[in-house]
């Protein structure tokens, strides 16, 4: 199984009957003379320069809190340090090692343990290591001609993740498929396209091939799609990109929880279509990014198919722990999804620029994504899988080998030992919140449902002064206090270097947010950012 639903189809007929040519192997090219510019390098050279950058790179996984979270410096300094003009003649080893040491100690280390802000992972050092060999074999990932391990590699992860996070199994969505993309946003923009285009209706009624030709123009009444108040901003912008509109994104409220609230998707739906217009998708999420809320996704499918709907399963950040056996349970219903988006550059632990499309029948994207011409890209393989060519289900025709850092990932790691550490980020987000309840100048600012732990810092007397506010006006302006305040000290923490958070932004109020999707962090570590949160608070009363 792959992209296509393959799996169970006979492997004979394979097409390797052509002849094999004479090849002169074990000649160097160009030979002496034979060229006159070449960016090959002789055999010395290449091995020093191989040495500088795997000293670099081992350096910097080895020691992760060596350096601060966040570079001690300025726009205008690195300017300085990094801006040249185009050199006209090439640097040598030297200068260049000595400009990428510079790169390295002016980034901020996402490595590190105290590194909390957004869904930055720290990459996977074998993952690192492939990503070398990936770039040496540096593979288009078109289609199984151009690239024949690779999309074997690709398809093969693809069905590693579907069954990783429970999305396919014995049973289970057999012939479901996917493809690997840049991250979620390209994800989910795809599977909008994918459910846009399923879900378009009869031709006379404006369907997919009426709109492929004339563009939305072309579909009738407008398109609805449906998610919670807490989705991913990927989502509205795919609305964007594809035409339907912002507003045409119905977003919906959300529980205490900060979970979908389906009584109100199932009003809303109903409404629209009283009112001639039609819903034609719902994403939920598998994770908010705010605060790692999993909504009801069983209650979600089911009025999801109650109204003909596609349901796309955003699961960017949040669906890795659905491997995790303590947080199964929250994921039910997953299987039920058309398709699913999750990130393996998030909590999978590989290195930027993979996400993950899954679609439990490929032949959808198919349908949405193939036959766009294209002389020069033909192929001339008869056999199926031979003849495979992602471009028939995604918008990319060059395509990186982003499979290789997974391949690695898992192959060497093993699922278990991944979605233990995916256990365990859990465990210490929890742990997170257990200290913020037991001091009095931080508040808990949401449930702790999977990494992401949300709180804020209460000055002294702070806590007293909102219980015993006269009114909701009064107390506002103490929130409004409190919200400023905690701005301000993050982006003093941020620029610290001690420890880095981001924020959320959480029925109006400004939370801090640490999200821990970091096998190096631990308990130790989660202690020692809310002393730096304390200080940043401090040094802001100097
Ligand atoms: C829930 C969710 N969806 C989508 C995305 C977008 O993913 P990417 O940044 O890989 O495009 C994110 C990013 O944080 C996310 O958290």
């Amino acid at each position: 199984m792959g992209v296509d639903g393959r799996e169970g189809e006979s492997a004979t007929a394979r097409g390797t009957g052509a002849g094999r040519d004479e090849f002169d192997a074990g000649r160097s090219f160009p030979e002496a003379g034979e060229r006159a510019a070449t960016l090959d390098l002789p055999r010395e050279e290449l091995d020093a320069l191989a040495a500088m950058f795997q000293g670099l790179a081992t350096e910097y996984m080895r020691a992760p809190a060596a350096a601060p979270v966040f570079p001690e410096t300025s726009a205008e300094q690195l300017a300085a340090l990094l801006r040249r003009p185009l050199p006209e003649e090439g640097s040598g080893l030297e200068a260049l090692a000595e400009e990428c040491r510079a790169v390295v100690v002016n980034s901020r280390a996402n490595n590190h343990p105290r590194m909390f802000g957004y869904v930055a992972s720290p990459a996977a050092p074998v993952a690192v290591l492939a990503e070398w060999l990936a770039a040496a074999l540096n593979q288009n990932v078109t289609s199984w001609r151009s690239a024949p391990a690779a999309t074997e590699v690709e398809r093969t992860v693809v069905r590693w993740l579907a069954e990783l996070i429970g999305y396919a199994g014995r049973g289970v969505n057999e012939n479901c498929g996917g493809l690997l993309t840049g991250g979620g946003s390209a994800a989910n923009l795809a599977a909008l396209f994918v459910a846009l285009r399923a879900r378009a209706g009869a031709e006379d009624d404006g369907g997919a091939g009426a709109i492929s030709r004339r563009g939305l123009w072309g579909a009738g009444a407008a398109m609805t799609l449906y998610a919670s108040e807490q989705v991913h901003l990927s989502v509205p912008k795919a609305a964007d990109l594809l035409g339907i509109g912002r507003e045409q994104m119905r977003l919906v409220k959300t529980d205490e929880s900060f979970r979908l609230d389906v009584r109100a998707l199932r009003e809303m739906i109903e409404a629209d279509r009283h009112a001639g217009l039609r819903p034609f998708c719902v994403v939920a999420n598998a994770g908010t990014v705010s605060t790692g809320a999993v909504d009801p996704l069983e209650d979600v499918a089911g009025v999801a198919r109650e109204h003909r709907l596609w349901l796309h399963v955003d699961g960017a950040y949040g669906a890795p722990a659905a491997a995790a056996p303590d947080k199964r349970g929250l994921f039910r219903g997953l299987e039920l999804a058309d398709s699913v988006a999750l990130d393996p550059h998030k909590w999978l632990y590989a290195p930027l620029g993979v996400g993950c499309l899954l679609l439990r029948e490929p032949a959808r994207a198919r349908a949405a994504f193939a036959g766009t011409g294209g002389d020069y890209i033909e192929v001339f393989e008869r056999d199926e899988d031979e003849a495979f060519a992602f471009w028939d289900y995604g918008p990319e025709l060059s395509r990186p080998f982003r499979a290789l850092r997974v391949w690695a990932i898992l192959r060497y790691y093993g699922a278990r030992r991944v979605a233990a550490a995916v256990s365990e980020d859990c465990a210490l987000a929890a742990h997170l919140a257990e200290l913020v309840r037991a001091t009095e100048d931080f508040e808990l600012m949401a449930p702790v449902t999977l990494g992401i732990c949300c709180f804020r810092y209460l000055p002294a007397g702070a806590q007293r002064q909102l219980e015993s506010a006269p009114d909701d006006e009064a107390r506002e302006q103490l929130n409004r206090g409190l919200d400023e305040l905690n701005a301000r000290l993050l982006h003093r923490l941020q620029r610290g270097g001690a420890a880095y958070l981001s924020n959320a932004s959480l029925r109006g109020r400004f939370a801090l947010r640490a999200s821990v999707t970091n096998f190096r962090t631990s308990r130790r570590d989660l202690a020692f950012t809310l002393e730096a949160v304390r200080r940043a608070a401090r040094a802001g009363e100097d």
